[in-house]
């Protein structure tokens, strides 16, 4: 299911495209001598590893060996396909993409999720047409002045309207001879249980657009404007509208969450328009659902390793389960999180439409700690008779034990012991006990598997996987012999007249070798031209791991390397050879037969010298 792109557009992208503007959306990064560095986007990280090179157009992550040119970024990043990721990237630098020349063979083969866009798309078109047009579009245009928004921001958030009635984004869709399936697909109509056909989902609804990071309309909200139930409905989940992933306003926010380092998290749609509207840019909102491990990730992006996310709840009730829910999250990322709670019967909307913008900042400048916030709504819960400080402890064992820094651990430890007046210690023996527990379960990755993806567990954890092929002086070696074909291409017809690849061991490297030997003019071509050539993603990193290193490559270096391989690799040949021969000669079967097969795996066996050996 490839969409067709022709070759030349993909390398004017290619070519047009940076990598350090590219992942500078969703990464900060800092210039250290020639490459840049920052926190890995593809796993949890405190100290920088993630790597990427402005003059080689790669990047490299040493901490989780997720490396790429800037197709695979993206792809890995948004989960998406290299023709997705060529498509991102042409609209992002204006490059045009010859849609209308395709046959209809090849239109046919347009990605799924290329399509689900596209009718996002029309529908938020068509939505945002009534609002504007429509007679009735009106009633929802006064619903938007009452709510005191303005007309920058639902410009800006390209509000729409659905019009009452079953079928008006139906016969829309029909006139247009798009697919009704399709259409089904992007939950924008729901098949009818009695007869046959489709309805409207949204009807009567004032629609808010949920957008991706690339600004493309991935799901949609749509709120009655009385009181009829439900206030909210939602798209459903698509292939391309993923709840856990999705924060509404980020798009408009990501810049402004990099710029302070802090960003608001609020519940509803008007709450994330107010806060804009009032100045705080730096806000999203988790539409409802509540705040993922996937969310948490992407924001510490923008705000930075040392960024604050704020949490903006309506009543202390509503808060507390806001942190509870989350509280595991923020320790586990190591995020410093805080809470502003509103006054009981506020939401930030309303809250800042009555006080406005300088209460907010004052509010905000008093917000506190996840943990102290717990501590004191225990205290308020329970109060401080005998019974009630038990309580209190026994419920804030579960979260004061999460916190991984000892540090910071033992400073809310004491700050507890204060507020109920009981000795540290005690209080201390009751958390060490369930933190060792908690200790023995945190050996796993802290990232939950699914966060990681499909087929990218293996990248991040290269001890295991992947360094182990590497080590000892073979792999050394041979890495080293990989990196300088990458970085020093004069090299390249030497290794190829030597026939070094066959002295090879590692079957992957050896396999990178060879795509680039084979390539006529690889002294023209870039180490991310060769990541787009190779399919295996696995091979994919290691190219660019290799690839990264800055290393400084001469002629005699190069030879003086190559040689060293090729005698290693001829001196253990040669023992080999004597080992087997005493073998042969005390008639010792079994260690026979284990040393051909070492041989073997040397893969310098070649048939003819086996036969006269055995002989
Ligand atoms: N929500 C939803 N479906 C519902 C109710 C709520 O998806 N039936 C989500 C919406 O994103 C909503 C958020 O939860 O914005 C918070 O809900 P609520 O506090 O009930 O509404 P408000 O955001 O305050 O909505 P409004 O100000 O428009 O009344
Ligand atoms: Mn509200």
């Amino acid at each position: 299911m490839t969409i067709y792109i022709p070759e030349d557009k993909i390398s004017e992208i290619k070519n047009t495209a940076n990598i350090v503007e590219v992942v500078s959306e969703v990464v900060i990064l800092k210039k250290t001598g020639k490459n840049y560095i920052g926190l890995c986007p593809f796993h949890s990280e405190k100290t920088p590893s993630f790597t990427v090179s402005q003059e080689k157009q790669i990047f490299y992550c040493f901490g989780c060996a997720a490396g790429g040119n800037v197709f695979s970024f993206l792809m890995k990043h948004d989960g998406i396909s290299f023709p997705d990721a060529a498509k991102i990237l042409a609209r992002r630098y204006g490059i045009d993409i010859p849609v209308r020349t395709m046959s209809p063979e090849q239109k046919q083969r347009m990605s799924q999720r290329e399509n689900l866009l596209a009718v996002n798309r029309q529908a938020m078109g068509f939505f945002r047409k009534q609002l504007l047009d429509a007679v009735s579009g009106k009633r929802a245009m006064g619903y938007l002045k009452k709510r005191g928004i303005n007309k920058e921001i639902f410009d800006n958030f390209n509000l729409g309207y659905a019009l009452q009635g079953w079928d008006n984004l139906l016969s829309f869709f029909k006139k247009k001879n798009i697919s009704l399936a399709l259409v089904e697909k992007a939950g924008l109509i729901v098949p009818r249980k009695e007869k046959s056909g489709y309805y409207d989902r949204f009807r009567d609804r004032l629609i808010f657009p949920i957008f991706d990071l690339n600004m493309q309309a991935i799901g949609f909200g749509g709120r009655v404007m009385d009181d009829s139930m439900p206030k909210y409905l939602n798209s459903p989940e698509t292939p391309v509208y993923n709840k856990s992933r999705s924060l509404y306003g980020l798009n408009l926010a990501k810049m402004k969450c990099r710029e302070n380092g802090r960003v608001y998290i609020v519940e509803g749609y008007f709450d994330l328009l107010a806060l804009h509207q009032h100045g705080f840019q730096n806000s999203v909102a988790t539409l409802g659902t509540s705040l993922t491990p996937e969310h948490v990730q992407i924001l510490k992006g923008f705000v930075g390793k040392d960024g604050k996310i704020i949490l903006v709840f309506d009543s202390d009730d509503a808060g507390i389960k806001a942190v509870l829910r989350s509280i595991g999250i923020f320790m586990r990322m190591e995020v410093d999180a805080r809470i502003i709670v509103l006054p009981e019967g506020y939401d930030p909307d309303s809250f800042l439409f009555e006080f406005g913008y300088e209460s907010f900042v004052d509010r905000d400048s008093n917000a506190r700690s996840l943990m102290s916030f717990l501590i004191d709504s225990a205290v308020k819960k329970h109060g401080l008779s005998i019974e009630g400080k038990i309580r209190i402890i026994s419920e804030m064992k579960g979260p004061l034990s999460s916190i991984k820094d000892n540090i910071k651990r033992s400073l809310y430890i004491k700050e507890l012991a204060e507020c109920v007046n009981i000795d540290e210690s005690a209080v201390l023996e009751k958390i060490r006990k369930l933190s060792v527990r908690n200790r023995d379960k945190a050996i796993r990755p802290t990232m939950p598997n699914s966060f990681l993806g499909r087929g990218q567990n293996k990248a991040a954890f290269p001890d295991k996987i992947q360094e182990k092929s590497f080590q000892g002086k073979w792999g050394r070696l041979e890495r080293q012999i990989i990196a300088m074909m990458l970085q020093f291409p004069q090299i390249l017809s030497e290794i190829s007249e030597r026939n070094i690849l066959n002295l090879f061991e590692n079957t992957v490297l050896k396999s990178i070798g060879q795509v680039l030997l084979k390539q006529k003019d690889y002294s023209e071509m870039q180490a991310s031209d060769i990541i787009n050539i190779i399919e295996d993603k696995e091979q994919k990193n290691i190219v660019a791991s290799l690839a990264i290193e800055e290393d400084k490559w001469d002629y005699e270096a190069c030879i003086g390397i190559i040689t060293r391989f090729e005698s290693i690799r001829k001196k253990n040949e040669k023992k080999l050879i004597e080992k087997i021969k005493v073998a042969e000669k005390e008639n010792d079967l079994e260690l026979l037969s284990k040393l051909l097969r070492q041989k073997q795996k040397l893969a310098l066996l070649t048939e003819k010298k086996k036969m006269t050996l055995l002989r």
